[in-house]
């Protein structure tokens, strides 16, 4: 008899191939589909071993205490804010992540975004389909040549993204924890300091405690009216109704967002400005990158239940 496949809960989906992959090597079950999840839940509790998951999803105390014989979570992302690691540690339960594969697209993006609120791309691709150019042209944009971008975060992305930024002339400068003395940008410790010399501010920073609503109302006040904010990071490092006061009074010029505090919502006024571009948190969203982060997911699934060493161990 062969020995039954142990039992994955996948909170989100892999792409089609690596879900297929999935399901050879394990008994798959998909929540995300299932119309009742608490009751699917409570009838696989005692046999889910692992957890595919991604950003989107809090794994928090009462879910891991839901599943007493959980050993993994495989997350399809960098970022592991959505996990109560604290409580993964303490119940023995291993959390890995995707880091490395996805930086340069999500520097793309922030580059995109940036690049975009400049040149006001998304309302001149409006101003041509709804036949305003007959009418006369467009306001100008402004040119990211030669302005200071001050980078939150310049960890793994947070330097992809400043290398991209140095090809267009733009002047670095970076906050984070702690200086790197192997990097010749000006660093600044102090957030609102930094804001206050910026033309933009572009958050690359990990999410949590730590830097939960840093850019708060002063620090948008110190970014200025000629000041955009571009925030790939997570949406907990902004103070959103902060934002969307500074952005709705002019306090700012703008912003450009991946990522928001109660995601898959955006706050409505944000929908009707036309000085920001929203994203859907699309960083990592190439068949490419997307493809590589399953990969990670179904390698690291393999090494913990064949007894090896974890590819990229958070816990
Ligand atoms: C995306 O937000 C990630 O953390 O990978």
């Amino acid at each position: 008899m062969p020995t039954p496949k142990r039992t994955i809960l996948a909170l989100s989906p892999l792409l089609a191939p690596e879900m297929s992959r999935l399901d050879e090597r394990f008994h798959t079950v998909r929540l995300y589909n299932e119309s009742d999840p608490e009751k699917t839940l409570q009838a696989i509790r005692n046999d889910v071993v692992g957890i595919v998951s991604t950003t989107s999803t809090p794994i928090r105390k009462s879910l891991m205490e839901a599943l007493p014989n959980l050993e993994i979570i495989a997350q399809s992302a960098v970022g592991t804010d959505n996990i109560d690691l604290d409580m993964a540690k303490s119940r023995g339960v291993r959390v890995t992540n995707t880091p490395d594969v996805l930086t340069d697209d999500t520097a793309d993006i922030a580059v995109s975004l940036l690049l975009a609120l400049s040149r006001r791309i998304c309302e001149a691709d409006m101003y041509v389909r709804v036949g305003k150019w007959q009418g006369g042209s467009m306001p100008l944009g402004v040119t990211p040549k030669g302005k200071t971008v001050g980078i939150v975060g310049l960890g793994r992305i947070g330097k992809a993204i400043a290398k991209r930024l140095v090809a267009f002339d733009m002047r670095i400068v970076y906050h984070g924890r702690k200086p790197k003395p192997d990097l010749a940008w000006p660093y600044y410790k102090d957030l609102r300091e930094m804001a206050e010399i910026c033309d933009y501010l572009v958050l690359s920073c990990p999410g949590g405690p730590e830097t939960h609503n840093i850019v708060n109302a002063d620090v948008l006040h110190a970014l200025g009216p000629k000041g955009y904010l571009i925030n790939v990071a997570r949406g907990s490092v902004v103070d959103e109704p902060a934002l969307v006061d500074a952005l709705t009074n002019k306090v700012i010029a703008g912003a450009g967002l991946d990522v928001y505090a109660h995601e898959p919502n955006v706050p409505d006024v944000l929908k009707g400005m036309d000085n920001v571009v929203l994203l859907p948190h699309i960083g990592s969203a190439t068949v490419e990158t997307r493809t590589i982060m399953g990969e990670i997911v179904l390698a690291n699934l393999e090494a913990h239940f064949s007894g090896k060493p974890l590819i990229t161990p958070v816990v």
